[in-house]
């Protein structure tokens, strides 16, 4: 059995499809069952993973954890991880960032000490591992669904920053794999996982006007007011301005592409286009 933690979110969602269309038991965690939402397959179990008593009988019976971050946060992650060692769980796959460098520069911004943090704890864990580094989540596009649907705008610092989203579908095969894992082929594996290609803001903006049919734009704005609607309870701004100013740094220099999706899971990684397309009904 296999226990999915955010199991609402982008990812966990996919993932949980993809793990039951293989025939594997799913334990998905939420704090909500009744708005979940989830397939009745899967075992859907009321947790709040920031309330650390309780947890270990959340992992009771599985072999496999999938820890997400978003979950709850970092203290949380840490909670569930030890549960997981004593319930005797024997794999974690853990949703990391591309962030993480395994150098000294991992303490340098918020997201990568965060996460590589969390690599630390899951290496010392004593559990088998894999980490799913992902970047440039697809779906960090959702922050513009409501000024596309109001006004076709998109107000951002860096129109020309650039990047390669990635599916939330693709991250979720990626893990899937891992956890469903039965050689050790993917155990102490770090997969960096990306898209396929590398766009500009404009370029994502403009592929959502053409998956909903109208027209789009960017309008740029200074970075202290991104940085200002980035920010929310659990996002200082400092740490937004951070971000800002490193998306800034990639206008005109284009960060790597991974075949990451492709060598794990044998399917090409899907679009930008496809995302959006996916999603339409987010814009529109
Ligand atoms: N955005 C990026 O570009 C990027 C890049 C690299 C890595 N990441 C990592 O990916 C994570 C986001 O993954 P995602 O997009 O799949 O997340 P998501 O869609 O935000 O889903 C998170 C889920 O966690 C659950 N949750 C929240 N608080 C909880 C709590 N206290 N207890 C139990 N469950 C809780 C929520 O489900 P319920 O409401 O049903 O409880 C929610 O659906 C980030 O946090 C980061 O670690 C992101």
């Amino acid at each position: 059995m296999i226990v999915v933690t955010g199991a609402t979110g982008n990812i966990g969602r996919r993932l949980v499809g993809r793990l039951l269309e293989d025939g594997v038991a799913v334990r998905a965690l939420t704090r909500d069952p009744a708005r979940a939402g989830l397939p009745p397959e899967a075992e859907t179990v009321r947790a709040d993973l920031t309330d650390a008593a309780g947890l270990e009988p959340l992992l009771a019976g599985a072999d496999a954890l999938f820890l997400n971050l978003a979950a709850g946060g970092q203290e949380a992650a840490g909670a569930v991880l030890d549960a997981a060692v004593k319930a005797g769980v024997r794999r974690v796959v853990l949703n990391s960032s591309i962030a993480v460098t395994g150098t000294p520069a991992d303490e340098t911004n918020f997201i990568a000490r965060m996460h590589a943090a969390l690599e630390r704890a899951v290496r010392d864990s004593g559990l088998e591992w894999t980490f799913v580094r992902g970047g440039d989540y697809a779906t960090n596009a959702l922050a513009w669904s409501a000024s596309i649907r109001e006004s076709g705008v998109v107000r951002d610092a860096h129109p020309g920053a650039q990047g390669v989203p990635v599916h939330e579908a693709d991250l979720a095969e990626v893990a899937a794999v891992a956890l469903l894992d039965r050689s050790g082929a993917h155990q102490g594996q770090i997969y960096t996982v990306t898209g396929p290609e590398v766009l500009t803001v404009a370029q994502r903006v403009a592929a959502i006007g053409g998956a909903v049919g109208r027209e789009t734009r960017v309008e740029q704005i200074t970075e202290e007011a991104a940085a200002e609607a980035m920010s929310g309870p659990h996002f200082p701004k400092e740490a937004a301005l951070e971000l800002v100013r490193m998306f800034g740094g990639t206008v005109g220099t284009a960060p790597a592409v991974s075949d990451a999706v492709e060598r794990v899971t044998g399917r090409p990684a899907r679009t930008f286009a496809e995302w959006a397309r996916d999603h339409a009904a987010d814009f529109s």
